[in-house]
């Protein structure tokens, strides 16, 4: 089957997502699915649509000049437009040549907007989303389930937690039929980067802009350091565990800005090391207790295996105790995987409901 896919922001996530789906061609077609870009649209780069799909060498070619480039111009069927805004592009995503909506524009940790706007549209124009924005998942993640369901289409959202390294779906396959009574994580890329390398005698500042060149940083680096990006990452696994419904103030946040350079060393010495950690735990009555710190752990923790950009989340469950998944946490081909990943699961779906109807 064929899913044509709209590009909703083209920064590095969906670049990476665009040469995946040229190198992974032929694993995707081991599960039957066959992709085909129709649109992409950027608020810096413009929009570039073709009902027919638009053609991965001038895409390519045009990547590195923006997308009014040329080559893009010249390729028969192809609108291109130098300019973007919220309207055309909530049009653009109810377009009847766009079938699975790849969402990945900037997170607003307090609107959600726009890709909240765009996630929605796209649900109640019946198109799949997949999204690794966190905004509209962690504010709104049951009201567009709803939305999803009542139109029978799929939300997708594993590149929101960890990047490409799978969690949503280890709750949601592999670890059901266990209770998981809590989770604690290193959930942020950026901020364990920096802890890592002022440990290793850098300064808070040049680590920082290290974590901004290597692309893990968000566009604000304060939701990285702050830890409002790990909040949001906690209120999604916990809605997502538990149909918690937490939002942002349930969540209490301190980052790791209030950590001193000197305090941050001495840990290595003892042989520990401070962490950001994001946690939840749910007790026996169903009171959720949820929280964002900077935590120094002691030598041995399994959470100290996540260095450097790594993440690493660990689940108290009832049949198998802790159960540590490890990972990438940020970068562009990385989450850019989580799409990937998400887009199978839609297309065995979709496949499976077609056979399922024609039999
Ligand atoms: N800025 C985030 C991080 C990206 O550093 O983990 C992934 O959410």
């Amino acid at each position: 089957m064929e899913l044509r896919l709209a590009l909703i922001g083209f920064g590095g996530v969906n670049q990476g997502l665009f040469e995946l789906l040229l190198s992974k061609k032929d694993e995707l077609r081991k599960y039957g699915i066959d992709t085909k870009i129709t649109a992409v649209t950027d608020l810096r780069l413009g929009t570039v649509t073709n009902p027919s799909g638009i053609s991965t060498d001038a895409l390519r070619a045009s990547i590195q000049a923006g997308l009014s480039a040329i080559p893009l111009q010249a390729d028969p069927g192809t609108s291109v437009t130098p300019d973007s805004d919220l309207d055309a592009t909530l049009k653009l995503i109810a377009s009847d040549f766009v079938d699975v909506v790849v969402e990945a524009t900037f997170t607003d940790p307090q609107t959600g907007e726009p890709a909240l706007s765009h996630c929605r549209t796209a649900l109640e124009s019946s198109k799949h989303v997949i999204t690794t924005n966190k905004g509209p998942i962690a504010l709104a993640q049951q009201e567009l389930v709803s939305i999803a369901n009542r139109n029978g289409v799929f939300l997708k959202y594993e590149g929101t937690v960890m990047s490409g390294t799978p969690v949503l779906r280890q709750i949601s396959t592999t670890l059901r039929g266990c209770e998981v009574t809590g989770f604690s994580g290193i959930l942020n890329g950026t901020s364990n980067f920096v802890l890592g390398e002022v440990a290793a005698g850098k300064t808070f500042d040049s680590a920082i802009q290290e974590a901004q060149v290597l692309g893990y940083a968000e566009a604000n680096p304060a939701a990285d350091l702050e830890g409002s990006d790990v909040q949001l990452k906690v209120m999604i696994m916990a809605n997502a565990l538990w149909g918690a419904g937490l939002c942002r103030d349930d969540v209490p946040c301190r980052g790791i800005t209030g950590l001193t350079e000197s305090e941050i060393r001495r840990a290595i010495t003892e042989g520990g090391a401070w962490r950001l950690v994001g946690s939840a735990r749910r007790s026996s009555d169903g009171t959720i207790v949820a929280s964002v710190e900077p935590k120094e752990l002691p030598a041995g923790h399994p959470l100290l295996a996540a260095t450097g950009v790594t993440n690493a989340i660990s689940f108290d469950t009832d049949v198998l105790g802790l159960v540590t998944v490890t990972g990438p946490g940020a970068g562009r081909v990385e989450t850019a995987f989580a799409i990937l990943s998400d887009l199978i699961d839609i297309g065995e779906k979709v496949i499976a409901g077609a056979t399922e109807a024609a039999a």
